[in-house]
């Protein structure tokens, strides 16, 4: 049994800081990353890292460097406020006057879930120079959020998508009061060289509690960060600080 990777939690004093810090944080990994030949980031959606976003957008970063996929995305049109490719288009991507050597949004749409995700895979398996079906893809950097149930990407508790081990990408149908998804699975989050969990609010403290504690994956898909083979960082504020 590996160790369980708690990472390092780093708090900043506010919601400003930690945009300010995010960015400052992902603009060095990137930097680093690139410097070795192309840096590859997946990114989560919601409304955390908007303002990280809207600050990265004014950084000096290698963007013709830079691959950004994503962690997850809402099967709704890109115009929806509820997108997440939409909201970092309108965020970052569509300030940029350099443009990322490529920016892979998910495609989904409810009634073709499955062949929107193996279609991503095939994009991802491309970028990466890997045959589809070969280990997950090791993204530089991978970008995450945790919900208030302590879900993660688009894996909710009591679906059984979080102990799905073979496929990178997943259709996760529509149910109460959310829309259908894609999301990037356990195996290519937990094989990310880096991963920054961002957190802000109260209602964040206990699920970062319980995703930092032992117990059901079901129950927590957010513990699954303590498999992370890379290093881990929870990026949070004084509210969402976990005790
Ligand atoms: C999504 C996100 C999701 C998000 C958390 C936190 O598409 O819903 O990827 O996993 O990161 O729900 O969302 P907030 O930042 O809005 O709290």
């Amino acid at each position: 049994m590996t160790q369980a990777n708690l990472g390092h939690v780093l708090v900043a004093a506010d919601g400003d800081a930690l945009a300010q810090i995010a960015a400052h944080f992902v603009r060095a990994l990137v930097g680093e990353a690139a410097a070795r030949g192309v840096a590859r980031i997946a990114i989560s959606g919601g409304s955390t890292p908007r303002a990280m976003n809207r600050i990265l957008a004014s950084l000096d970063l290698p963007w013709g460097a830079t691959e950004w996929f994503w962690v997850d995305e809402r099967a709704v049109p890109d115009e929806s406020d509820r997108s997440n490719y939409g909201a970092a288009r309108s965020d970052l991507f569509s300030k940029l006057t350099t443009p990322p050597r490529g920016v892979y949004p998910m495609i989904a749409s409810p009634a073709t879930l499955d062949a929107d995700a193996r279609a991503y895979e095939a994009l991802m398996a491309r970028s990466f120079g890997l045959s589809a079906g070969s280990a997950a893809p090791s993204f530089d950097l991978l970008l995450l959020g945790i919900g208030d149930d302590a879900h993660t990407a688009s894996l909710f508790p009591g679906d059984p998508f979080v102990d799905e081990t073979d496929r990178w990408v997943v259709g996760v149908p529509a149910a109460e009061g959310r829309e259908a998804r894609l999301t990037l699975t356990r195996p290519v989050i937990t094989a990310a060289k880096r991963v920054i969990v961002l957190a802000q609010g109260s209602a964040k403290k206990g699920p970062i509690e319980r995703a930092r504690s032992a117990g059901s994956l079901r129950e927590a898909p957010s513990r699954l960060t303590r498999e992370v083979r890379g290093e881990l960082l929870w990026l949070v504020d004084a509210a969402a600080r976990p005790t």
